[in-house]
């Protein structure tokens, strides 16, 4: 992989939206993969600035994850994440962009119907990804499958605990999600992983430098033969 430590999650931003820029201009149909949580909102910042009067009409995407168990109007649905932190301020249009289904009455073949969906849109071309404290990547907990597709996984202690900031209590935080697969991530032609803050130095060291494992789903992306890591300095403060 290629690691780029810069000095602010505002340059972070800038550097990876200035290639999704560049993707948007030049292919014909591009395909984003998006993800939720607070490390892509750098990202999603720069983007405001740097699409105004550029043609976004034609931009697809598709969302790592959902929540299941929670209603997609609740604020902290990622459909409705999406809907503000992407959707609204970039100007894209919302039949295009796209989140797995957490609705438990269809979940049974929303894993499938999201793939089918993904491989229709021809591939994505440049997915973010940011990493849970425990080395997940989606909601892909240890012990993932490397090839695992679009489905059901229960959230792990320790992630609930780390979105509970999101909740107004742990209680309240889902327990369930849908998820993109390890397989599913691999598939994408650019992966660009962030992370930032001590809190993910562990897993950013493991995740790159650590055994092929799924007990560290992150390290996944060593299979991945265009992998970019944009990290700032505390997040980078364990690698070797
Ligand atoms: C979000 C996602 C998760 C988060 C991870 C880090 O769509 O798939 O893997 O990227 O939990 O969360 P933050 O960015 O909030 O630290």
């Amino acid at each position: 992989a290629e690691v780029v430590i810069l000095e602010s999650k505002a340059a972070a931003g800038a550097l990876v939206a200035d290639e999704i820029v560049r993707l948007i201009d030049e292919v014909k149909n591009p395909v984003l993969g998006l993800a939720t949580g607070s490390t892509p909102l750098p990202v999603y910042q720069a983007l405001r600035e740097r699409l105004t009067g550029h043609d976004v009409s034609h931009v697809r995407g598709f969302a790592l994850d959902e929540y299941v168990g929670l209603d997609a109007a609740h604020p902290e649905s990622y459909r409705s994440v999406i809907t503000r932190e992407v959707i609204e301020p970039l100007g894209l249009d919302p039949d295009l962009i796209r989140v797995p289904n957490g609705d438990l009455e269809t979940i049974r073949h929303a894993g499938d119907d999201y793939e089918r969906d993904i491989i229709e849109a021809g591939g994505v071309d440049i997915q973010l990804l940011g990493i849970g404290t425990d080395g997940h990547i989606g909601f892909n907990e240890p012990g993932s499958s490397f090839a695992s597709t679009t489905r059901l996984k229960t959230l792990t202690e320790q992630t609930r605990e780390d979105n509970a900031r999101f909740f107004d209590s742990l209680d309240e935080v889902p327990r369930h999600c849908i998820t993109q697969g390890l397989g599913t991530i691999l598939r994408a032609r650019h992966l660009v992983l962030l992370a930032f803050g001590e809190s993910k130095a562990d897993a950013v060291a493991a995740a790159l430098e650590g055994p092929v494992s799924a007990i560290l789903p992150a390290s996944a992306v060593q299979l991945h033969p265009h992998v970019t890591v944009v990290l700032d300095e505390a997040a980078a403060s364990k690698l070797a």
